[in-house]
């Protein structure tokens, strides 16, 4: 290879921290469902339900038009109402707690375990504890696989059989996890298990989300809702005018997905093992390369998890290193390296500070996460050279702001 003209290709190139692969299949067989009778409503719709239930092992699959309907699903599904209390962790993406604020429920936190970044299930027990003592229960909690690494899953269900709430598996970082060597246990230990193809995750579909669940008629609630609560199932109508005949006994939305996203999610979901694969090597070369650095905290993985990367979270000792994080992305910027951090705590949101009464200092370990945390590029098509530049430009960075 000539030097000069991959030096070249490296100064245009950039560089943001997930990106889609798309090939000519996928371009290929969305095509074709563009050429059907079907754009939406068709029987694509429920083949890609199919193939996630395959691949994840679960009993039921509705797929939606994004990973927030979903969530917005489950909590009007899993019958969410005033005065219910829903607990998630800070450190994830705002639909996993807006979700509980759609169904008139009250949000709140458990904070993340400091090595693994998911909801600790220690301060979860003290929390269920002191709600127990001020004889409250606790309606759910919606447990996120953060960046790819499941939870503490078998502590959360020995928690769930002791405290008696629902669970709810956020896994839009997880597909392609491992949790004690079994790809499919998100559909086991949730109630619900709610999957978003947003372009940087897994496998896309441009917008869209999913629901896995092995209860039959949590399913029935949530498709039914999906398309504004109108129903045909026989065995509810009222009366039966004929063919055409359909009744809504509670009210719900538009949520559905088309067929032509399904057609690409079917074909994503082809290389969504490759991708896994890709995303690790990508992983094993950013520990490698960071794993040795005192000022950078290289991600953790857990015993008894295989971890599938939808994200690099990094954490960068700027408060040691006398650091402004603002600079550092500055300077990352010029380079065409496009950091962002995940997550801005949600309890810290005004939203939640102005309603709840939450306020800095109530989390600290997911505090003191997001003054570290960078989430670096990881996706298939970063190749070694990638890599190679995205780690020095990472450490000049520092270098450059001492
Ligand atoms: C953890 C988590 N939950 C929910 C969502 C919402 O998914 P969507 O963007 O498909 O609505 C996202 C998307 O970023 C997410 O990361």
């Amino acid at each position: 290879m000539n030097p000069k003209a991959d030096n070249r290709q490296q100064i245009t190139k950039t560089y943001s921290y997930g990106r889609q692969s798309i090939d000519n299949d996928d371009i290929q067989s969305v095509v074709e469902i563009l050429r059907s009778d079907w754009l939406t409503q068709g029987p694509t719709v429920s083949k890609f339900e199919e193939a996630l239930n395959i691949k994840f092992g679960s009993k039921y699959a509705s797929a939606v038009a994004t990973g927030t309907a979903g969530l917005h699903l489950i909590a009007l599904g899993l019958g969410w109402k005033k005065d219910d209390i829903i607990i998630t962790s800070p450190i994830t993406f705002l639909a996993s707690v807006n979700c509980a604020v759609y169904a008139g429920a009250t949000p709140d936190f458990v904070d993340i375990n400091p090595d693994t970044y998911t909801i600790n299930p220690n301060e979860l027990e003290r929390k269920l504890n002191l709600y127990a003592a001020q004889n409250k229960k606790i309606k759910a909690v919606v447990a996120v696989d953060y960046a790819g690494q499941p939870c503490d899953w078998s502590a959360l269900k020995t928690l769930q059989e002791k405290f008696g709430f629902q669970l709810v598996n956020d896994y839009c970082h997880a597909l392609g996890a491992e949790y004690k060597n079994d790809l499919q246990y998100a559909a086991k230990y949730a109630d619900a298990v709610n999957l978003s193809f947003h372009p940087v995750k897994h496998i896309t579909t441009g917008e869209g989300g999913a629901v896995l669940t092995n209860n039959e008629s949590l399913d029935k609630k949530i498709k039914t809702l999906r398309s504004h609560g109108m129903t045909k199932d026989k065995s509810i109508l009222e009366k039966n005018d004929g063919p055409w005949y359909y009744e809504m006994h509670e009210v719900g939305f538009n949520y559905r997905i088309t067929d032509f996203q399904c057609a690409l999610g079917i074909s994503q979901m082809q290389k969504l093992e490759a991708f896994v694969d890709k995303r690790r090597k990508i992983a094993k070369y950013y520990d490698d390369f960071f794993g040795k650095n005192k000022n950078i905290i290289a991600p953790h993985v857990s015993k008894n998890v295989k971890h599938a990367y939808h994200l690099y979270p990094l954490q960068i000792k700027f408060d040691d290193l006398k650091i402004a994080k603002k600079n550092f992305f500055a300077y990352l910027k010029q380079k065409n390296i496009i950091g962002q951090v995940h997550y801005i705590p949600v309890h810290l949101q005004p939203f939640y500070r102005r309603n709840y009464g939450f306020m800095a200092g109530d989390f600290p370990i997911a505090e003191k996460f997001y003054e570290r945390e960078i989430s670096i590029p990881i996706y298939p098509s970063l190749e070694e050279e990638d890599l190679n530049y995205i780690s020095k430009t990472i450490v000049e960075a520092l270098e450059s702001a001492l």
